[in-house]
């Protein structure tokens, strides 16, 4: 190119007008400014421009709507938008309509260079984005209560601020942590998670850190630690609220000086990693009990993002449904139509799973039911048959009992790393479930066998045969 690429600028804010227009005549581009939305048409009408900054929120109109008209008369054309509407949707809506690039403000200057650059250097970024485009979102749900969430991850999308997410069990914290990455800056980077509560604690350090080949026993070859793998990236601390007392201490030291030293090795690493932490934990009250650091919290706490139960956003159950329907058909289930009945049946169930457990329920759906209709009846079924056992009256913290299984088996695979558990699997843990089952039958029958018996639906000498198998006594209490 011989004569400098022409940039067009739309902000009715005339100070952020001024500052973007001179930034980029300084890096050399042509600068054509306007403070409406009727301008910029005037320009990208008339054919001037290679690529265009705007603002989303002008006097006589919207930038991300101008974005649309201007992609059918210039469909080659790179549009970059900035918005203080921080919104994962002005995000979102940015990406839908084709924008080349989304600076949520306030924004560092070079960034927005820099967006310029790429947009004028990538002359296929066309097809590029409507690859991107046809790839779900990340987070399905429009409820307010979601909406939050949004708020405050666009606000800190393009930042290395410390984010600390909370909410219970299968509300989507690893998804949140999972979007906050790859739609951040690091994204080029790796996203490595690290789950503390299945981590054996003696072996936490060189899980994070990395030891050094000799550092103890059994440590026969250099191994890479966690922090090291993340370079660059993300590390997301999962479940940092099972973190032992003394591993804090280690990781809070680190967190203060940004580096580290691997088990047993002497140079100092430079930490150079976006931490994400999140947990279903009460941190405050781990706090006040003295189990966790409170210096590390804050460290920890600097954005929080809490992630509401699904109870409290049944308007995103539609959606989602679709969303883990469709899932479901991609791998293979047959593809199935949802009722408006059925929806209602599933809006007030209380699902103490959260997401996860709505996930689980329409793939065991897909996966069990013939009919392509799915009625309210079968969901009824489905969650009665599911609720019985796992979460009626008295489940405590209220997870359904194969989320809790699930999650129990997770983190003993984690814990064997990329060995496989010893064989034998399906004995021990069918034990360890029959075990507490038949303890609580006989107590409640107050050692009747006969009535334990009838209460589980098993044939008495098969009763008799598993406590002898379990080495359980018959204790007959005297009531
Ligand atoms: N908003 C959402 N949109 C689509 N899928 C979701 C959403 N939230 C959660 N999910 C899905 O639900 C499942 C559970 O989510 P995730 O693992 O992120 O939960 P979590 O909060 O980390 O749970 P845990 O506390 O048990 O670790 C995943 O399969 C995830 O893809
Ligand atoms: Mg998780």
């Amino acid at each position: 190119m011989t004569h400098p690429a022409t940039v067009l600028v739309a902000d009715d804010d005339r100070s952020i007008r001024r500052i973007m227009s001179e930034a980029l005549a300084r890096a050399g581009y042509d600068v054509r400014a306007t403070g409406t939305a009727a301008g910029l048409w005037q320009l990208v009408d008339s054919g001037i421009g290679d690529v265009a900054v705007t603002d989303v929120v002008m006097p006589d109109g919207d930038g991300i709507d101008l974005v649309a008209r201007i992609k059918e008369r210039r469909p080659d054309f790179p549009i970059i938008v900035v918005s203080a509407q921080n919104t994962l949707a002005t995000a979102v809506r940015a990406n839908e309509t084709g924008a080349y690039e989304y600076l949520p403000k306030p924004f560092d200057i070079n960034a927005l260079k820099l967006a310029v650059d790429k947009a004028l250097k990538s002359g296929v970024g066309e097809e590029h984005r409507d690859a991107e485009q046809d790839e779900e979102l990340p987070l399905i749900g429009r409820s307010a209560a979601m909406q939050d969430v949004y708020r405050t991850m666009a606000r800190v999308m393009a930042t290395d601020l410390t984010v600390m997410v909370t909410g219970e069990s299968g509300t989507g914290k690893e998804l949140v942590a999972r979007a906050l990455h790859d739609m951040g800056r690091r994204a080029g980077g790796p996203f490595v998670p690290v789950n503390l509560a299945a981590i054996p604690r003696e072996l936490i350090e060189s899980e994070l850190f990395g030891h050094e080949k000799g550092a103890f026993t059994g440590a026969s070859t250099r191994s890479l630690g966690r922090f090291e793998e993340a370079q660059g990236g993300t590390l997301f601390l999962d479940e940092i609220g099972d973190m032992p007392y003394e591993a804090q201490t280690r990781l809070l030291r680190v967190l203060q000086e940004g580096e580290y030293r691997t088990v047993g090795g002497r140079a100092l690493i430079h930490a150079d990693v976006r931490i994400i932490a999140a947990t279903n934990r009460d941190l405050r009250s781990l706090v006040a009990q003295g189990l966790f650091r409170e210096d590390l919290f804050y460290r920890l706490n600097v954005v929080p993002i809490r992630i509401p139960p699904l109870r409290e956003r049944i308007d995103d159950i539609p959606d989602l449904v679709t969303h883990f329907l469709g899932l479901a058909a991609e791998s293979g289930l047959p593809a199935k139509r949802i009722g408006a009945d059925a929806l209602t049946a599933l809006k007030s169930h209380h699902w103490p799973g959260n997401v996860r457990e709505l996930e689980n329920l329409v793939q065991r759906i897909c996966a069990l039911y013939a009919g392509e209709d799915v009625t309210a009846d079968v969901i009824e079924k489905e969650l009665r048959g599911f609720e019985s056992v796992g979460s009626g009256p008295g489940a405590g913290d209220g997870n359904g009992l194969s989320d809790a299984i699930e999650r129990h088996l997770a983190k003993y695979f984690a814990a064997h790393g990329d060995a496989l558990p010893p064989p034998g699997l399906y004995g021990r843990l069918l034990k360890e479930l029959e075990r507490p089952l038949i303890v609580m039958a006989l107590s409640a029958t107050h050692g009747n066998q006969i009535k334990a018996a009838a209460l589980l639906g098993l044939n008495r000498n098969t009763l008799r045969k598993k406590m002898k198998d379990l080495g359980l006594r018959a204790v007959r209490s005297v009531k």
